[in-house]
């Protein structure tokens, strides 16, 4: 059976992991990873081929951890070689371009693929995952905000960092949190820790927040065909309205959605006889 358990060497104080990273091409997966281990950015885009190999060591505490770092090529001409190297991971980051929206969508697919390569075994409780909002030194041409991405990752159990892999934003204070939460995860026998990220709401009023932020209007907003009786939406508006009322609800912007969907069936009933 295929675990996650990381390899102790013989010093019972050093562990050996590995990571990967993913995310579309030219999101900044190696800049990050350069700007960390070497220091330095690189402002032409060089493609990574496939996958690129690096081995860091880290201190933890008391303890050294060996990574090495599987960075995968985002580009989809590269699946073949990437599939191979989805398991055995203990820490991915997932990366998009703040720039982007496509980049921030395709998060989803990611976790994904990597679900398929894993197969059956697959224990995502036993990965770290730490999501990179990246190039937010570029901040003129931002399009997903901060609480869009986090709401994104923390529904989902996943560390949020901002990082600019150009400036050097976040990307220590990144990298810290994910080697310790990894090393924190070994230690309690290879398992999250659930208390860790702890988001206080729920995966399905994240994606119901995202989803009434992408509507393209009141009847998608609702989720009921244009033409809906009057009772359809009230039924919608009822269920959405127990799902994010700002009194159960903490995730972040949630009071905006509700008002939305209050505004959104305000506006379907003066229309419906
Ligand atoms: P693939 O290997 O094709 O999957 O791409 P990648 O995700 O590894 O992207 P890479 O790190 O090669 O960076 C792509 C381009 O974005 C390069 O031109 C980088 O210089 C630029 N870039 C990466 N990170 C940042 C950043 O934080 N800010 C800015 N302004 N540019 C960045
Ligand atoms: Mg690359």
């Amino acid at each position: 059976m295929e675990t996650n358990t990381p390899k102790r060497r013989d010093n019972k104080k050093s562990l050996r992991v590995k990571v990967i990273s993913l995310g579309n091409a030219e999101v900044g997966k190696s800049c990050i990873i350069k700007r960390y281990c070497e220091k330095r950015f690189v402002p032409k885009y060089l493609a990574t081929i496939g996958i690129d190999y690096g081995v860091t060591k880290v201190q933890v505490r008391d303890r050294e951890i060996k990574v090495n770092i599987f960075d995968m090529a985002g580009h989809p001409f590269f699946y073949e070689v990437r599939n191979e190297f989805y398991k055995d991971s203990q820490g991915v980051l997932l990366v998009y371009d703040v720039g982007l929206r496509e980049s921030f969508d395709a998060l989803d697919s990611w976790l994904g693929e990597m679900k398929q390569e894993m197969g059956s075994q697959a224990n995502m409780d036993s990965i770290v995952f730490i999501v990179c909002a990246n190039k937010v030194d570029l901040t003129k041409r931002r399009v997903v905000d901060e609480g869009e991405g986090r709401l994104w990752a923390e529904s989902r159990g996943f560390h949020y960092f901002e990082t600019s892999a150009q400036s050097g934003e976040g990307i220590n204070e990144m990298f810290q949190s994910f080697f310790s939460s990894i090393t924190d995860m070994c230690e309690n026998g290879g398992k999250r820790p659930v208390t860790e990220v702890s988001a206080g709401f729920t995966k399905e009023q994240a994606d119901t927040i995202r989803r009434i932020r992408n509507s393209k209007d009141s009847w998608d907003m609702l989720g009921v065909k244009p033409g809906a009786t009057r009772e359809e939406v009230n039924k919608a508006y009822r269920k959405l309205a127990v799902l994010l009322h700002p009194d159960k609800c903490v995730a972040p912007g949630s009071e905006d959605a509700f008002k939305a969907v209050v505004n959104a069936r305000t506006s379907l009933l003066k229309n419906i006889k």
